[in-house]
């Protein structure tokens, strides 16, 4: 629970008070007397200046009615909303280490837009709580959870509470993302997906509709049913619609690759690594997370459509072979030529069967589509290609305000020449060079003229760039990007 308090934070009665402190001069910037008088002899001492990531604790004692004073550092960019974040996920670490359950934060800033900083500070703080031991023996000493946090900022508007509403959503969805990554291939399957859509209806106003194997069958989806084809687990196509009261509202499309497990299939991967590819559908788990953040907004201006094709990738007797010619749901022929580029075949049938059901006005599709693009970007950015410089340019926006930062890569013919196939329209690999362009000139083959982004995750989804509150495992990227990009859609 977060709640704001109008009172002055040398009331707080909890377990810790945090103070942000920024590295300014004491001329710029000044605490409560009372707290400034902790600051002294460290500044003093050059142990504290407010630089980021630097903390110290103090006990108050009788000064005090709180148990702990925690003093943070939040650098010098206060108009940076990354500073506020990951000053909270530094927040956060340190008060697992000290078991805090009630929090207190002192939060005076002069001269920046509170509400942003609280906002951003608070997103930083819950993600950097999360924590992931469902299949573990509950610790005897685990820390505990944090039960209340109260900030005492120095002026809370209408716009400081809301602020805290939209990170509380924010972090909520990262957290469903990462949860559902986190899940071994065996606990979280397609029908999974579809559980979770089908609970998403139950409790909001969203449709969901699921295209279980037969339909899939009936609607001539080659692309999911040839890589579900080695599974003992049938596919799903889940869809999920959000529609705003608004008559003409624009419809945007999301499509998240939902591999559950990909081995390889007969183009098997080798066996150092592989289980990391149960985080193959963190592209799928990102559509889920954003679909849930919009069921809590319900934006008035724009209409959501989410599909997440979901299977996984397995070798057996009956699997898809290298050579094997498919059909995918747009017509297009696809000589697959390696199993293990499944992730566009899934992602074919979904973006193809979304373009021509709900005709949306522009799309985003994530997935961790390939190796290459960790070649090309290693694990600080995702790889973003598109045909549309405008819907690039709000992804972008999105994706840099959230601090997931895109970097972009051309797509072209020369390109799309690399995936010509002779005895299909198209293969499913492009030879040497530019493999991520490449699987995105695949998909390009799907999506007609739609104005279109895809990001490939592949190097973002786990092992992101480590900060405060990201943790090593699935990041939850994408879900925070996609609920950003509709906030902002004009
Ligand atoms: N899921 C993988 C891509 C991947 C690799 C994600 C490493 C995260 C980390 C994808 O299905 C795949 O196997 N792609 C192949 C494509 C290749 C066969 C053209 C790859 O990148 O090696
Ligand atoms: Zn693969
Ligand atoms: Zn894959």
């Amino acid at each position: 629970m977060i709640v704001v308090s109008k009172k002055n934070s040398s009331t707080f009665t909890g377990d810790v008070l945090v103070v942000p402190v920024p590295k300014l001069d004491e001329s710029e910037f000044k605490l409560e007397p009372l707290l400034q008088g902790y600051l002294d002899l460290p500044m003093q001492n050059d142990d504290f200046s407010g630089k980021d990531g630097e903390t110290f604790l103090a006990y108050p004692g009788d000064t005090l009615a709180c148990s702990r004073l925690f003093f943070v550092g939040v650098g010098k960019d206060l108009d940076e909303r990354e500073s506020f974040r990951l000053c909270g996920g530094v927040v956060a670490k340190a008060i697992r280490k000290i078991k805090g359950k009630t929090i207190g934060i002192d939060f005076r800033f002069k001269d920046i837009d509170l509400a942003i900083a609280g906002e951003a500070f608070t997103e930083g703080l819950l993600l950097g709580s999360y924590n992931f031991n469902r299949h573990k023996k509950p610790e005897k000493d685990a820390p505990p959870e944090i039960k209340k946090i109260t900030f005492f900022p120095d002026a809370d508007g209408p716009g400081f509470r809301k602020g805290i509403k939209r990170a509380e959503i924010a972090a909520e969805i990262g957290a469903l993302a990462r949860d559902m990554a986190n899940e071994p291939g065996n606990y979280w399957t397609a029908a999974d997906f579809a559980h979770f859509a089908r609970d998403l209806s139950a409790n909001y106003p969203i449709k969901s509709t699921i295209l279980a194997k037969k339909k899939c069958q009936n609607l001539k989806m080659g692309g999911l049913l040839a890589v579900n084809q080695g599974s003992a687990d049938e596919p799903r196509m889940v869809i999920m619609e959000y529609r705003c009261k608004k008559k003409k509202a624009p419809t945007l499309l999301l499509v998240g690759k939902g591999l559950t497990f990909d081995s390889g299939g007969i183009s098997l991967k080798p066996g150092a690594g592989m289980a990391d590819m149960k985080y193959d559908m963190c592209g799928g788990a990102a559509v889920m997370g954003a679909m849930l953040g919009i069921a809590k907004e319900q934006p008035k201006n724009i209409n959501v459509i989410g599909i997440v094709p979901a299977t996984d990738n397995m070798p057996s007797g009956s699997a898809v072979k290298p050579g094997d010619v498919i059909t995918c749901y747009n017509g297009k022929t696809v000589e697959i030529l390696n199993t293990d580029a499944e992730g566009r075949l899934i992602l074919a049938d979904a973006l193809s069967y979304g373009v021509d059901k709900y005709k949306p006005d522009a799309i985003v599709d994530l997935a961790t589509l390939t190796g290459a693009v960790i070649v090309g970007l290693g694990h600080h950015n995702t790889g973003l290609l598109s045909n549309d410089d405008d819907l690039t340019d709000k992804v972008t926006k999105a994706g840099a305000k959230c601090g997931e930062p895109t970097w972009r890569l051309p797509l072209g013919k020369e390109y799309s020449k690399q995936i010509k196939s002779k005895v299909a329209d198209i293969k499913n690999i492009g030879g040497k060079g530019g493999g991520t362009i490449t699987a995105a000139a695949f998909l390009e083959e799907f999506v007609d003229e739609t104005p279109w982004v895809h990001l490939d995750i592949a190097g973002t989804a786990w092992g992101f760039t480590e900060k405060s509150y990201i943790p090593k495992g699935p990041s939850g990227t994408g879900a925070r990007t996609l609920l950003e990009l509709i906030r902002a859609w004009k």
